[in-house]
């Protein structure tokens, strides 16, 4: 795995936001601000134990001296929630990267359905803070499975969501809960913003199919092998636009794979298609797009290298 650049970052508060969910107010070391980042944005967190995660900024993105973040703890995940729940203590250092945004609000005042599944919430808080300062008209309507469960609730009880806000309990009665064909069903020039786990996800698409592909935002936490393409895994080449030269991509490696042998380093983290560090530019060729990360406007001119493959017989990319 190789390193994008690392800030240094003092945790400053933790909270208990419900049971299983944490917020983390995060700090630069040094005192001084932060990088800017816009809603949507998430970070890379080098957790104790090696992990390395990605979490959405949560806060207002106009805070410039710190980072917020909520990490549930996932009893069956592979280890980083349980590091940062068990070994994170208010005052400890972390190290993170610097934000990086692949579910930015599109520019213009277009109304907003802002839709999240449980933790899925997170990047939609920093929108909601966004969305108000800006005037743009948008609903919030969140998944939880019970009011037990919801995080952030001083700041969702604030009066100007009141009119804007719609919740949903798994373990409620009418009227607390959402029908997502009436949520979704007229789409009047709206733009949808999805975040929550697959199940989730996949009933809101579903029920959002016949949304134009361009007003429709999603991001996951982690990768589906499900979703990720029914493309043949085969064979490719790609062309390194800077050298003219030629690597084939057996079906069994990926083009990170082939870079690295080749001795070619570019920045990754998750190496799984959700964080985006490994997007680059391509200008020839038709990828099997397999990430989580690139909007389809994205997907024109950049693929993931860490899980993109290739419908042509070669792809020709920007290193
Ligand atoms: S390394 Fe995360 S998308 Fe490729």
């Amino acid at each position: 795995m190789t390193t994008p650049s690392r800030l240094q970052v003092v945790v400053q508060e933790i909270i208990d936001e419900t049971q299983d969910i944490r917020s983390f107010d995060l700090r630069a070391a040094d005192g001084q601000s932060l990088p800017a980042f816009d809603a949507g944005a998430h970070v890379d967190v080098y957790a104790p134990g090696g992990y390395v995660r990605q979490y959405s900024l949560c806060n207002d993105p106009t805070e410039t001296g710190r980072y917020v973040i909520a990490v549930k703890r996932e009893p069956n995940g592979r280890g980083g929630s349980a590091a940062m729940h068990g070994s994170v203590k208010a005052g400890d250092l972390l190290e993170i990267s610097a934000p990086r945004n692949h579910f930015a609000l599109e520019p213009g005042s277009a109304p907003v359905l802002l839709v999240g599944g449980g933790i899925g919430m997170t990047p939609l808080m920093a929108m909601v803070e966004t969305l108000l300062a800006r005037g743009i008209d948008f609903d919030l309507a969140l998944f939880v499975r019970g009011r037990a469960f919801l995080p952030f609730a001083e700041r969702l009880g604030r009066p100007q969501l009141a009119s804007h806000m719609r919740l949903h309990f798994d373990d409620a009665d009418e009227p607390e809960k959402i029908d997502l064909a009436q949520l979704l069903g007229e789409v009047d020039g709206r733009h949808l913003y999805l975040c929550g786990p697959d199940g989730f996800m996949k009933a809101v698409r579903s029920h959002s199919a016949h949304w134009p592909t361009d007003q429709v935002h999603v991001e996951h936490f982690a990768a589906s092998r499900e979703e990720a393409s029914e493309g043949e895994i085969r064979q490719f080449a790609v062309i390194l636009a800077q050298s003219g030269k030629e690597l084939v991509v057996p079906a069994d490696k990926s083009i990170l794979d082939v870079l690295r042998v080749h001795g070619i380093e570019v920045p990754t983290s998750c190496e799984e298609g959700v964080c985006g560090t490994c997007v680059t530019n391509y200008s020839d060729g038709e990828p099997d797009h397999r990430d989580f990360c690139l909007s389809p406007r994205e997907r024109k001119n950049k693929l993931a290298l860490c899980c993109s493959r290739a419908f042509s017989s070669s792809l020709r990319i920007d290193l």
